[in-house]
């Protein structure tokens, strides 16, 4: 099973490259040499990865074309707007009116929606996020990897399962042998196309050693490859652009600074914001977003975190629950209600409606089990597999009894493949570029 779809490359112009998928033309920047009008190739996240012979895709796309209009049917079905629910407090309605014909929400109409107390209201704020997700960026769902390849960190984040200050986990580094297997694996076996590289703040690699781990799964194998590995340094951000990460995966947590600050001992949420602003202009693909039920957290923080996020021009908008650790400084809180993580993602999808991919979360899943079906019906449109290896992963403890810890990869591929299918969507991440991305891009 594959997580892109074949296209044929019908026009080159510098980097710039026009791929058909059955009929329909999208954007990618080519990265590799020789490539031709008339190839095959696989894109992800608007990079040209690799081409195919001419026979191979075309196997595959004859498996495919039935399948992708088929889903797209269904897909369509699923997210028509019922339009007898127009019912509602006339504010409410119309905001989502509005939305739905291109004008997105300012902060206070957000706040207003995300205020509602109206349950079945709530619902037809789900069903317009995923009618706009449908209009915009059709039936595609992104379905990324993630390897943990190390749960050592220097910081002491006070939420946070994996913090230095934690004594009651195992800590384990897995050593850069072993993550180019591993990576390699996720992409030869299992057919990944883009793939998150994830560590606490590990002193015990040093800036050299992830470049030499990237720069050795891009020689061996065809992938995007996003990093995870918190403040890098804006130095250390752009040696690693250069030995081929693509994407950074950095959550600012939280907006509001003083939170920030409480949480975070010894860290500015200046510095992180600076490394996600360096980060863009260096040409990642940018992954971020924030924590949503922690101490002291307003409904307004939550929306000006959804408004950071798109002013930081987020590929993928990132947000999960905070769920408390015990033993942990907040260990005794009390989790967030699932429906708030739903209001977050749909009005995620109002306000960012055209390109954005909307995450749901492992930790979105640990809170409720239909996390992924109800968030992908809210205008959530990506999904993280968990690639790390079976006898590290349960060790990666950023929280309790995370989804798919015990998971093999085979067996979350097949649960996700067969949800996607049920709900007319295809695991396939068709990728724009961003006009702004090819020119920040370096040569
Ligand atoms: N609950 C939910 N998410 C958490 N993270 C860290 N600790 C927790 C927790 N207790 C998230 C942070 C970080 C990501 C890797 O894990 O947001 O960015």
């Amino acid at each position: 099973m594959c997580y892109a779809i074949p296209g044929r490359v019908k026009e080159i112009e510098g980097r710039k490259v026009t791929v058909d998928y059955f009929g329909q033309e999208r954007n990618a920047l080519n990265e590799i040499y020789g490539l031709r009008a008339g190839d095959y190739i696989y894109a992800q996240g608007g990079y040209v990865i690799n081409k195919i012979p001419e026979k191979e895709a075309q196997e595959i796309l004859s498996v495919w074309k039935e399948t992708f209009f088929e889903l797209q049917e269904v897909d369509l079905k699923l997210s028509k707007l019922d339009l007898e629910a127009k019912k509602f407090d006339s504010r409410f309605s119309r905001i989502l009116d509005r939305a739905m014909e291109g004008t997105a929400p300012s902060a206070s109409e957000a706040l207003y929606l995300f205020n509602s107390a109206n349950r079945e209201q709530d619902q037809y704020l789900y069903k317009a996020a995923n009618f706009l997700r449908q209009k915009y960026l059709k039936n595609s769902c992104c379905v990324h990897g993630i390897l943990e390849i190390s749960n050592h960190c220097s910081l002491n984040c006070r939420y946070c399962g994996i913090s230095k200050l934690n004594r009651n986990i195992d800590r384990y580094r897995m050593s850069i042998q072993e993550v180019v297997e591993a990576a390699g694996l996720s992409i030869e076996k299992y057919g990944f196309k883009a793939l998150v590289l994830q560590s606490g703040e590990d002193p015990g690699y040093g800036i050299e050693d992830l470049c030499y781990m990237i720069r050795t799964i891009k020689d061996k194998y065809p992938a995007l490859i996003f990093i995870s590995f918190g403040e890098v340094g804006l130095e250390g951000l752009e040696k690693l652009y250069e030995a081929g990460a693509r994407g950074l995966l950095m959550r600012f947590e939280t907006s509001n600074q003083q939170i920030y600050e409480n949480l975070h001992p010894g860290q500015q949420l200046s510095t992180r914001l600076l490394h996600l602003k360096k980060a863009y202009e260096l040409g990642y693909l940018i992954l971020t977003g924030g924590l949503i039920g922690l101490p002291g957290q307003t409904r307004e923080d939550i929306i000006n975190d959804l408004f950071l996020t798109k002013e930081l021009k987020a590929e993928m908008y990132s947000f999960g629950p905070f769920l408390p650790v015990p033993g942990t400084p907040l260990g005794a809180k009390e989790p967030i209600d699932k429906d708030l993580m739903l209001k977050v993602l749909s009005i995620a999808r109002l306000i960012d409606p055209t390109e954005a991919k909307i995450l749901i979360t492992t930790a979105f899943e640990t809170l409720s089990k239909d996390a992924r079906r109800q968030g992908l019906m809210a205008g959530a449109n990506s999904v993280m597999l968990n690639v790390t290896p079976l006898k590290y992963r349960q060790q990666y403890a950023i929280y309790p009894d995370r989804a798919y810890q015990d998971e093999l990869i085979q067996v979350q591929i097949e649960d996700t493949l067969s949800l996607l299918r049920s709900l007319g969507r295809a695991p396939t991440d068709l990728g724009v570029v961003h006009e702004k991305q090819v020119f920040s891009q370096k040569k």
